[in-house]
């Protein structure tokens, strides 16, 4: 197989927790991703999903640079690009771009959308000289499904769909291979929602973009992804592709994220029940010992206390499970064939 555009190792950020005004002290540290690893192949989407807090805007951070990795490593084809600086980082940023949660705030109220969407070619001249700037821009908007002769105006002139097509615009202006899409769609309608993930699919295509599509729901994520991987508390619980994470999910955080999910075809799933999990997520500052999911996970034993259970596929005789599930009963359960 090809190598992968982006692969992360053992990746860790830890935020630290300080005391005191005048004399800082450190007395922990907020574990926001805790040992995360996965490729994303040439081409394909890789969905993101997990509850509010987990680490995703975290992991995203880091792949992208905007924050240091406390351990673990990112290659982009290969080259590990968590260390780099200066001109060796700005030149890897060009092809790795990200497309933010919020459309209202992302984009600079007193900058006009064509200097929101020309910002970048400030930092890389290269792309579009001076003179074929304006040119780019109308282009970019025309890509992303708005009018070119919008270029002059400013961001509060346009819908919440809309300006999430500026940032889209303002993503694709360096032509990127990655682009990292943190809940792109969230705070928008659900009915602009579909068009927006129309869009990313064609651009997509069209420009044979990689996708790393971060959601905090499963069924958004469904639909764009290839491959999804489910995070709890810091860490991935479960990835695989979008069959086997949505029809033989193994750990049992995923099902109870899944049964959560409404289902548009009641016969199709007919049987599978409502998991309602209880308690709250612990602090990520202060994470559960051994599997991190124990304490809301009504399978858990006292292996799970003290055994932290490796993200792996299960060895299964019956050869069901072509997934990766971090628990330690996701072999079982798959063998006895008790799906929820
Ligand atoms: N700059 C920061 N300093 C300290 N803690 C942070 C910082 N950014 C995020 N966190 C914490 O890290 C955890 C993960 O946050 P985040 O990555 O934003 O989660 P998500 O995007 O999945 O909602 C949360 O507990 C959050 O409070
Ligand atoms: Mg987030």
């Amino acid at each position: 197989m090809a190598e992968p555009i982006l692969e992360v190792r053992d990746l860790v950020k830890h935020y630290p927790l300080t005391q005191g005004v005048l004399f800082k002290k450190q007395v922990g540290a907020v574990k926001a991703v805790d040992g995360v690893s996965f490729t994303l192949e040439k081409g394909e989407t890789l969905g993101i999903v997990g509850e509010s807090g987990c680490g995703k805007s975290t992991l995203a951070k880091v792949l992208m640079n905007l924050e240091r990795a406390t351990a673990g490593q990112v290659l982009y084809k290969g080259e590990d690009i968590s260390r780099l600086s200066g001109a060796a980082l700005k030149a890897v940023r060009r092809n790795i771009q990200m497309v933010f949660q919020d459309p209202y705030t992302s984009l600079n109220p007193r900058m006009t959308v064509g200097d929101i969407i020309g910002e970048p070619f400030e930092i890389h001249p290269e792309v579009a000289p001076k003179g074929d700037r304006r040119k780019a821009v109308q282009d970019l908007l025309d890509v992303v499904g708005l009018n070119p002769e919008y270029i002059n105006r400013y961001p509060h002139q346009f819908s919440g769909g809309q300006r999430q097509r500026i940032g889209i615009a303002r993503g694709l202006a360096l032509k990127p291979e990655v682009i990292i899409c943190d809940e792109p769609v969230s705070a928008l309608d659900v009915s602009v929602q579909a068009q927006v993930i129309n869009l990313l699919e064609q651009l997509q295509t069209e420009f044979e973009l990689s996708y790393m599509f971060i959601a905090h729901d499963l069924s958004i994520v469904r639909h764009i992804s290839d491959r999804v991987g489910v995070m709890y508390l810091g860490r991935i619980v479960e990835i695989g592709t979008d069959t086997e994470i949505y029809d033989h999910a193994t750990h049992p955080y995923t099902q109870a994220l899944l049964s959560a999910v409404p289902v548009p075809d009641p016969t199709g799933r007919e049987g599978r029940e409502r998991i309602i999990l209880s308690g709250d997520i612990p602090s990520p500052a202060n994470p559960p010992s051994g599997c991190r999911f124990r304490t809301r996970c009504w399978k858990a034993e006292e292996r799970c206390a003290t055994e932290s259970p490796l993200l792996a596929a299960p060895k299964l005789l019956t050869g069901g499970a072509k997934h990766d599930s971090a628990c330690h009963f996701a072999a079982e359960r798959e063998v006895a064939g008790a799906a929820l």
